[in-house]
């Protein structure tokens, strides 16, 4: 049995304060939840503030991104150990906004998986195709090139994949539960293919327009272990709905 894992990233959104905030209303509602593991990704700003409201909870805390390079003159860019030294036990890697914006090829992503479990983080791995991809039929094309080239050289341990369809993504256009499925599926053929059986262990999240309303839909699918929420993820209730979805058909 996959534990369900589930987890905010946040983007580019929360000060320190609203940080605060949010874990000071969310914590306390969800602290009897033991058969989920959820996890928060603030921004880097509210990392500090994070850990030290989340000591002692049953809230993981994780980093939207990391640099592949231990330290040096690197000028803007946060290296595996100090997430390690915050508090961090999961990095989001390969987020296809950093795909898009920041240039984050897939030799970049391997190269940060690499280094984010060298210092002994776990790694939300992102995946997922455009809506031009999956119009020209290639969805499965890319996300075996992804996955390739992303893992390559790289264990599964602690490795949790998230496929995140572009064309969903702060869209409000979700996969449907087959849509989600079928590429589920495929994703774990493709990791078993890398890992034989161990790929049944692995979480494979999805993610794109996640809301209270989908999420259980979603979270009946056999293949579906959980969930990468960005915009219903900043509202304290609404993730707070996430987390204690009922699982049931
Ligand atoms: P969304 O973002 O839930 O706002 O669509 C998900 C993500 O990008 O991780």
């Amino acid at each position: 049995m996959r534990k369900p894992f589930i987890a905010a990233n946040w983007k580019m959104n929360k000060t320190s304060s609203e940080t605060r905030e949010f874990i000071s209303g969310f914590v306390p509602a969800v602290k009897d939840v033991t058969d989920v593991d959820i996890v928060l990704a603030p921004p880097f700003t509210s990392l500090a503030i994070a850990s030290e409201n989340l000591k002692n909870t049953n809230v993981l805390l994780a980093a939207q991104d990391i640099f592949y390079e231990e330290k040096g003159a690197y000028t803007g860019e946060v290296s595996p150990l100090m997430l390690i030294d915050i508090g961090c036990k999961y990095v989001i890697i390969g987020h296809s906004e950093r795909r898009q914006y920041f240039n984050d090829t897939d030799e970049v992503v391997n190269k940060k998986i690499i280094a984010a479990k060298k210092a002994g983080l776990g790694v939300i791995f992102c995946i997922g195709e455009s809506l031009a991809e999956r119009d020209a039929g290639k969805t499965f094309e890319v996300l075996q090139r992804e996955i390739i080239n992303g893992l390559k050289g790289i264990d599964e341990k602690d490795i949790v994949v998230a496929y995140e369809p572009l064309w969903a993504i702060g869209t409000g256009k979700t996969a449907t539960p087959e849509q989600a499925q079928e590429a589920h599926a495929y994703i774990r053929e493709r990791l078993g293919i890398l890992y034989g059986n161990n790929a049944d262990e692995i979480r494979i999240l999805y993610g794109g327009s996640v809301t209270p309303e989908n999420m259980n839909s979603l979270m009946v699918c056999n293949d579906v272990d959980g969930a990468l929420v960005g915009g219903a993820s900043l509202k304290v209730e609404s993730f707070i709905k996430i987390v204690t979805f009922r699982g049931e058909q």
